[in-house]
Formats: C-alpha cells, structure tokens, sequence
C-alpha cells in the first residue's frame, strides 16, 4: 500500500478500534501487521496454503483461513452473523478480478452490522476491481449508507512490473446498524480520471502481453536451438 492508503487505515482502525476484523489477501501480512496492532481479533483469508506457516507466531489474535475466499468467506460471514459478532472493519485485498471482488463484497454484504462496519477495498483506481466494485449489490443491503470509490485515489504505477498500469486506491464503504433512508449510489470521485487514463492503462497491458508473447516465443527458439 502507499504511504497515504497506509495512514488512511491506521486512521480508520484507531478511530474504529475494532472487536473483529476481517482480512481477504493476507500474502506475507503487511497490511495484517496494522489490523492486528489495532483490532482485538482478526481472520486473515488467502488462497495461499503456506501463509499460516509462513506467519506462525507472529500475530497471537489471527485466525488464518486458508482456500478461495468464495468459498471460505460466507460460511465465515454466516458463523459471524449468527454468534452476533461485532464486526466493524473488512479489507478487501484478495481475487482482484473484477468477478473476484464482487464475489468478496457480495458475501459481506449478508451482514446486517451489529456496530458500524467499514469496508476498504484495495486497488480500487484497477479498472478491473473497480468493476468489481461497481456491479456488487450494495443497494440490496439497507444498512449500506454509502460507498465511495476514491477514499483514497490510486495512480498511474510507477513499479516496474506494473509500470503506467491503474493501481492502488481505497474504496470506503459505511454500513450502520440502522437502514438508511433516501436516495443511495455508489460515488467516485475519481471517475473522470480513471476514465481519461484507461487508454493509457490498456495500451500497457496489450504491450506487456505482446512481450510476454514474444519472450516465449523467443524462449522456445532458443532451446530448440541448443538441444539441436
Ligand atoms: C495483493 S495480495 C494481499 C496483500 C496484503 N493485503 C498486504 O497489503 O500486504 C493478494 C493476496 O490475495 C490472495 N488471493 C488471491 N485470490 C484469492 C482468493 N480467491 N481467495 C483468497 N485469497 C486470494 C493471494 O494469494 C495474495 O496473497
């Protein structure tokens, strides 16, 4: 996470000082360090078999869970739900397809909140993730009282690996005990941006996947050039 998508968590958590958090993307618990400083108890989700290990007595309030958070999270969300647990902070940082993360936030959403419930999505500036934002059924719980794209806006990466590509960003979503009422949409603040950047984030996939292509093309060539 960057540096200000980092205190935009510490701050949410400090303020929140969670009884129960849920984490989906645990990897090598970077993130999982702060939620575990500033929450009573937390379930770390990952597809990663080796995370338990690779984290073993590292974090003594973590309860990892391995597998597909789509099939790991509702039973979760259910066994929550029905000990009426005090859940108050989610990350979302797991699957980042844009089916991935609607999966993720469609599971939370079968909360109805016992306590305000804050829910960050990471990456949410990705266009795919924030498809998968966008197309979650947020109207359908009557707790959800808002849902902003760009908490914290994400931007043009200037990594290696993901250079000129659309990452980063936090989405905020505010679930509370009581229904809302009146109008309800899903804002983005930083929709003009992603929008006017999408070509340029496009052109940099098809590029990468172009190289890809021709490195193991190149690749093949080669060794069926040395075992002649
Ligand atoms: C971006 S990393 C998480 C980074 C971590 N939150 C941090 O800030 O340090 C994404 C993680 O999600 C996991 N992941 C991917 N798909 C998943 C799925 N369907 N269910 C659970 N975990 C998944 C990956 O194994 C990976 O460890």
């Amino acid at each position: 996470m960057s540096p200000a998508e980092q205190i935009g968590v510490i701050y949410l958590l400090e303020r929140l000082k969670p009884r129960v958090s849920i984490e989906i993307g645990t990897r090598y618990g970077g993130s999982l360090q702060v939620l575990a400083k500033l929450s009573e108890k937390v379930y770390s989700l990952d597809l990663d078999p080796d995370v338990p290990r690779r984290l073993a007595g590292k974090f003594a309030n973590v309860e990892y869970i391995t597998g597909s958070s789509r099939t790991t999270l509702p039973p979760l969300v259910e066994q929550l739900q029905k000990a009426n647990e005090p859940v108050s902070f989610v990350l979302i940082d797991g699957d980042h397809s844009a089916e991935g993360v609607r999966c993720d936030i469609d599971s939370i959403l079968q909360f109805r909140p016992v306590t305000p419930l804050f829910i960050i999505m990471h990456d949410s500036y990705n266009p795919e993730c924030r498809k998968g934002i966008t197309s979650a059924n947020w109207a359908g719980n009557p707790y959800v009282h808002s849902v902003e794209l760009d908490f914290i806006s994400g931007c043009l990466n200037p990594a290696r690996a993901w250079r000129g590509e659309l990452w980063g960003g936090l989405g905020l979503a505010v679930l509370l005990p009581e229904k809302r009422s009146g109008r309800f949409e899903v804002t983005g603040r930083g929709n003009l941006t992603v929008q006017t950047l999408r070509p340029l984030h496009n052109a940099r996939l098809l590029l990468k996947q172009a190289h890809g292509f021709l490195a193991h093309r190149w690749n093949k060539k080669s060794s069926r050039e040395t075992s002649s």
